[in-house]
């Protein structure tokens, strides 16, 4: 079932985005945009942005960000066709769907979904009713879980077989070479199917909107051999580094008290859960990863880490802890007990030890004092200076000014030291460069610019071009992508934008900001974008005052986007001008001086000219 494209088209620039999502979140108006408390992570002051001229939304609290079709997808977890639907009937539009695929990458990846669903729902049913499933249910009742947890998460059984998956792919006409992408089957040596996952307990591994992405499966018979937990392998449904499980189904609770618990096994998960303790989410073993971060950051940006009270855990929680200081958490830990985890830890000795656990959690510093104490770190002058110097690299980590400050003077405190110390031993770590960071989503465009004094201002200008872009003004649009090539951005992820742009709008006169925002593939970029349209960007904001101060009379966006692109230009000649000026100083041969002259004689022309067409305009 497809919409055709131009329906779509329609359907998005009839909406209204501050309509919509009025119908979920209170916005008041305030300036040209409306704000109201984000939906997608907890605050108690308004961070989320909606405008209605742009017809985008922005969190600057959480990122999350998009156009009226990405907020219901978000909001409601709808795919990308139901939000598409449900703002049709809103707004009493039409749809005539054409027959063939509406896309292939996008029902490929349906399939794969499907078939998940129904191995979820096969393993389920051999673990609930088929009297083969008996040793699995009596080892989960030994493991204390309830059956109404264990439906909770779609816990399944897969059977001692090597074909009972196999036989049910192909009597529904499954496409094995797709049940063999995602792991359920593999072929053997003479090109025959099996069953990867057998007499196993089944754990499905939900996306954050509840559909089965993975599977989990574990050993559970004495003297079984292989790996504890067989995992699904990576594929385009199931992308290791960026899932988190539990996430799911901790998402509200998460929401509601504002912070998460991290935990590092399925079965931790699962029992906190049954205890009461919902805001639980499992790195799976693996260390955890920015993505998992990321993704978790849209939620709460309070966590306590509460791995394992074996070495290995500890050593998880120490890299964790790095992580999601670079991310901004507020970053707790719970330690336990001597060769409890969490699942063993909570059965043993109850909820009520376990809240008390909570309350106790030591901030990652006190912890990684308790370390290196336990280590013998803290009993000499030189250990000690060392083991300072270790916890100050991740004080250094976080990005918060006032947090940093605090976490210094604790610091100072603990070990009786001046905080000036601290400070000069920090200010070693923090590099002038990283101490520059005033907008972390700006950082990672901006890596590529070339950085001389004279041209200190092209990334200034090129962010104002790529937002006059955006805007989907299509003359300014015309106007900008005739005068400046993809290339002449110095920023590397601009060249992406721009380019992206200019086939987006060769193919399609009808650009607006949601329309383009909603083509942008990388994440970050995407993020980039939608905080430069709804900031209150001081640059630009500068710029535009400059300006219209200028020639108040003409103060439109026409001329401001001519300008800016001639200044663009001007400083792209400058730049220029000072390699040849630089070669020039190095270079003897009379020959070659002579034509660089003649070059920076020419260039030196042309600016003048550009200068000129600004005072006669
Ligand atoms: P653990 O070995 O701590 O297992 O691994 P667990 O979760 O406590 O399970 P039980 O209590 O013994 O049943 C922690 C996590 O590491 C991943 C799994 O996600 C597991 O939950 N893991 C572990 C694997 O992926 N493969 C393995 O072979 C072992
Ligand atoms: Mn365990």
């Amino acid at each position: 079932m497809k919409i055709p494209q131009d329906k779509i088209d329609e359907i998005r620039s009839s909406a209204d985005i501050a309509d919509v999502i009025s119908n979920y979140v209170p916005l008041r108006k305030r300036g040209k945009n409306y704000i109201g408390l984000c939906p997608f992570h907890s605050e108690k002051t308004p961070s989320f942005t909606v405008n209605s001229n742009l017809q985008i939304y922005k969190c600057f609290g959480c990122s999350a960000g998009g156009n009226v079709f990405t907020f219901l997808m978000e909001y409601k977890n709808l795919s990308f066709i139901e939000s598409v639907q449900e703002i049709a009937e809103q707004y009493g539009i039409k749809i005539e769907y054409e027959e063939e695929a509406f896309n292939k990458q996008q029902d490929e990846i349906e399939e794969l979904y499907d078939i998940n669903l129904v191995a979820a729902k096969y393993f389920s049913e051999n673990l609930f009713k088929k009297s083969e499933g008996e040793s699995a249910r009596n080892y989960l009742e030994k493991r204390r879980l309830k059956v109404q947890t264990q439906k909770i998460f779609g816990l399944g059984y897969a059977l001692d077989s090597w074909d009972s998956f196999l036989n049910l792919a192909k009597s529904k006409s499954i496409d094995l070479d797709k049940a063999k992408q995602i792991g359920l089957i593999d072929v053997n040596s003479t090109g025959g199917y099996y069953d990867k996952f057998r007499s196993r307990i089944i754990f499905p591994i939900f996306s954050p909107n509840g559909r089965v992405i993975a599977f989990g499966g574990r050993i559970f018979k004495e003297g079984e051999q292989g790996a504890k937990y067989l995992n699904s392998p990576e594929s385009k449904v199931y992308h290791k580094r960026s899932a988190l499980y539990g996430l799911y189904h901790a998402k509200e609770s998460i929401r509601e008290f504002d912070k998460a618990i991290l935990v590092e096994g399925y079965m931790d998960l699962i029992s906190l859960y049954q205890n009461g303790v919902k805001n639980v989410v499992a790195s799976s073993g693996t260390s955890l990863t920015d993505e998992q971060v990321k993704l978790l950051g849209r939620f709460t940006k309070n966590i306590y880490v509460l791995f394992d009270a074996d070495a290995a855990g500890q050593k998880a929680a120490v890299r964790s802890i790095e992580i999601l200081l670079k991310e901004n958490f507020e970053v707790k830990v719970i330690t336990l007990p001597e060769g409890e985890d969490p699942d063993s830890f909570i059965n043993n000795y109850g909820k009520d030890e376990f809240a008390e656990k909570v309350k106790n959690a030591a901030s990652f510093f006190e912890y990684q004092v308790e370390q290196l104490r336990k280590a013998g770190k803290l009993d000499n002058v030189n250990d000690q200076t060392e083991a300072i110097r270790e916890i100050v690299k991740n004080v250094a980590l976080v990005k918060d000014v006032l947090r940093r400050t605090l976490l210094i003077k604790s610091l100072a405190n603990k070990f009786g030291l001046r905080e000036k110390l601290i400070e000069s031993e920090l200010e070693k770590i923090v590099s002038p460069k990283s101490e520059r960071i005033i907008k972390p989503s700006l950082i990672e465009a901006e890596k590529q610019v070339v950085t001389i004094d004279e041209v200190k201002r092209i990334p200034e200008l090129e962010r104002e071009i790529i937002k006059l872009l955006f805007e989907g003004d299509s003359e300014i649009l015309g106007l900008i992508l005739d005068e400046v090539h993809d290339d002449d951005f110095t920023v590397e992820g601009f060249k992406i934008l721009s380019s992206m742009i200019r086939s987006e709008f060769a193919g399609n006169k009808n650009v607006t900001t949601s329309y383009l925002i909603e083509k942008i593939e990388n994440p970050k970029l995407k993020d980039f974008v939608e905080k430069l349209l709804l900031e209150d960007d001081p640059i630009s904001k500068k710029m535009w005052e400059e300006y219209t101060n200028e020639i108040v009379l003409r103060n439109n966006k026409i001329i401001f986007a001519q300008d800016v692109v001639r200044r663009f230009h001007i400083l792209t000649i400058d730049k220029t001008i000072h390699t040849i000026q630089n070669e020039l100083n190095a270079e003897k041969d009379q020959s070659v001086i002579t034509e660089l002259l003649q070059e920076l004689d020419a260039l030196i022309k042309e600016k003048a000219s550009l200068r000129n067409q600004h005072e006669n305009s």
